[in-house]
């Protein structure tokens, strides 16, 4: 059984306290290996070396830092299939998934990579004669990123890569959850060519590792994705020492079909945005907005699609859905069927764990659809972050935006329907960051910003040019080339 080190300064070592903690299998409950356990020191040890190799790295320019970035993404290609199964391993997600999550750390790499020869600043006019205004991009410095465990490669690759290719150094804490992936994405950057000490990896839980980023003031600003619940606290702890936050939280996402929907392809677009990464995701579709037209024949279909999908171990290529991550989020989902039967839901598929067999070594829960929903219940407003969607039925257009709009999240919306009109009607009123037509409310591609409004996020973007914003300043730079005194807004003459 391998025992996992930090990453830190370009050495591996323990945690100080010499503690670990089980990275387990999902699916069955396998111990996959010992990662450590890390506390303030550890984090501090991070930051030193970080805040050491800072100068040297961000005066080296942006596309020899990218070359590094462009052997990454080329190994981690190479290594595709081995990591993919590493991820499922650990994870849970089914194997085809798995290597969309890889895949999406190779397309997040090389782009950013691309990053190294753009980065672009702005000149533009100066009020004055013969002198020369611009802004620059700056890195910030020494950032903190906090990554979450439903996609273990490609979230850490959208804060790393941006992150690093704009000239900041890192103190990187993965989730507890997914240690395995983090660890092979860290080994392939300094395999590519990575100096000592520009990325530092530190295992470790939230309260101990992730307080430590927050608080060490050598750490400048912090990325964080995960719940709403911490993502708030992350962000007040950080707001009380004056540290810049990005924050990615969570989702309530809906598709809404309406009356003149492609009813198959709606149907094939549910089925994988509510039960693909078993709800796991902030993007999952975990409401479904019908008008009542097509309610009847769309929830028996729907129905008898969730009661289809077959459940096991994310290597079985004949399985659907995979277990659950952990304990936890088995029984948070258990208690959303109780508060669903408070609130007069109906469960029409699904609504418990599924048991026998090897199921019962895993965290597996059914694939379960909730049918008379209506937009005030919590299970049609709460993350519930599991294999449960909430259906809603409406009379219009109008109803279906509103409802759309009325959680307290604003990640991503999806709308089915052969109207032009309808359809932008939809992209100019649904108030979510990301809205898509006629296709699920999952799959967002690289190189186009990712986040939300209301409580997903705190106004950053991910992914594409927006997220150089996030780990870049802007420096305003002015030339007066005129040899003279020149008094901005008062020589006007
Ligand atoms: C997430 O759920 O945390 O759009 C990220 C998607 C994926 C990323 C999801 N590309 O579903």
């Amino acid at each position: 059984m391998e025992t996992y080190a930090n990453y830190i300064g370009g050495a591996w070592v323990p945690a100080r306290s010499g503690r670990t903690f089980a990275n387990e299998n999902p699916a069955t409950g396998e111990v996959l290996g010992f990662f450590p356990d890390s506390g303030r020191d550890d984090v501090a040890a991070a930051a030193n070396a970080a805040a050491e190799a800072l100068p040297r790295w961000r005066a080296l320019p942006a596309p020899r830092r990218a070359e590094i970035l462009f052997r990454a993404a080329s190994l981690i290609e190479q290594r595709k299939e081995e990591l993919a199964r590493d991820l499922t391993l650990e994870m849970g997600k089914v194997i085809a998934e798995a290597r969309g999550d890889v895949q999406e750390a190779i397309d997040m790499t090389y782009y950013m990579a691309g990053e190294g020869r753009r980065q672009f600043g702005l000149t533009t006019p100066s009020e004055m004669p013969h002198k020369f205004a611009m802004a620059i991009r700056q890195p910030k410095g020494v950032v903190g990123l906090i990554t979450p465990w439903n996609f273990p490669m490609a979230i850490p690759s959208w804060k790393l890569m941006p992150a690093l290719v704009t000239g900041n150094t890192v103190v990187f804490k993965p989730s507890e959850y997914a240690p395995l992936s983090a660890f092979n994405l860290v080994r392939i950057l300094i395999e590519a060519g990575l100096p000592p000490g520009v990325l530092n990896l530190v295992f470790g839980r939230g309260p101990e590792a992730g307080e430590a980023i927050v608080d060490d003031p050598r750490i400048t600003f912090i990325s964080f994705t995960g719940s709403n619940t911490v993502g708030k606290q992350v962000a007040a702890r950080a707001g009380a020492l004056g540290k810049g936050v990005a924050l990615e939280m969570g989702g309530k996402n809906a598709v809404i079909v309406l009356d003149d929907a492609d009813l198959s392809l709606a149907l094939d677009s549910v089925v994988w945005s509510a039960f693909g990464t078993s709800g796991q995701r902030c993007t999952a579709a975990s409401r479904v907005i019908v008008q009542r037209g097509v309610l009847e024949e769309f929830q028996a279909r729907l129905i008898a699609r969730a009661r289809a999908l077959r459940l096991g171990p994310g290597l079985d290529p004949q399985t659907d859905v995979g277990p659950l991550i952990n304990a936890q989020q088995l029984e948070k989902v258990e208690r959303y069927m109780e508060i669903a039967r408070e609130e007069g839901a109906g469960i029409a598929v699904g609504g418990a764990r599924a048991t026998g067999g090897d199921l019962d070594r895993g965290y597996y829960f059914q694939p379960t659809v909730l049918i008379d929903g209506r937009p005030e219940m919590r299970v049609a407003r709460e993350e519930i972050f599991g294999p449960v969607t909430t259906i809603i039925p409406v009379d219009t257009l109008d109803e279906a935006i509103a409802v759309n709009n009325s959680v307290p999240f604003g990640l991503s919306s999806a709308i089915f329907t052969r109207d032009v009109n309808k359809a932008f009607t939809a992209i100019e009123a649904l108030s979510t960051g990301l809205v898509y037509i006629n296709h699920g409310t999952i799959g967002a591609e690289v190189h186009l910003p990712f986040g939300g409004t209301y409580g997903t996020g705190n106004g950053h973007r991910e992914a594409g040019w927006a997220a150089l914003e996030s780990y870049t300043e802007w420096k305003a730079v002015y030339v007066d080339y005129s040899g003279r005194l020149q008094r901005a807004q008062i020589d006007r003459d």
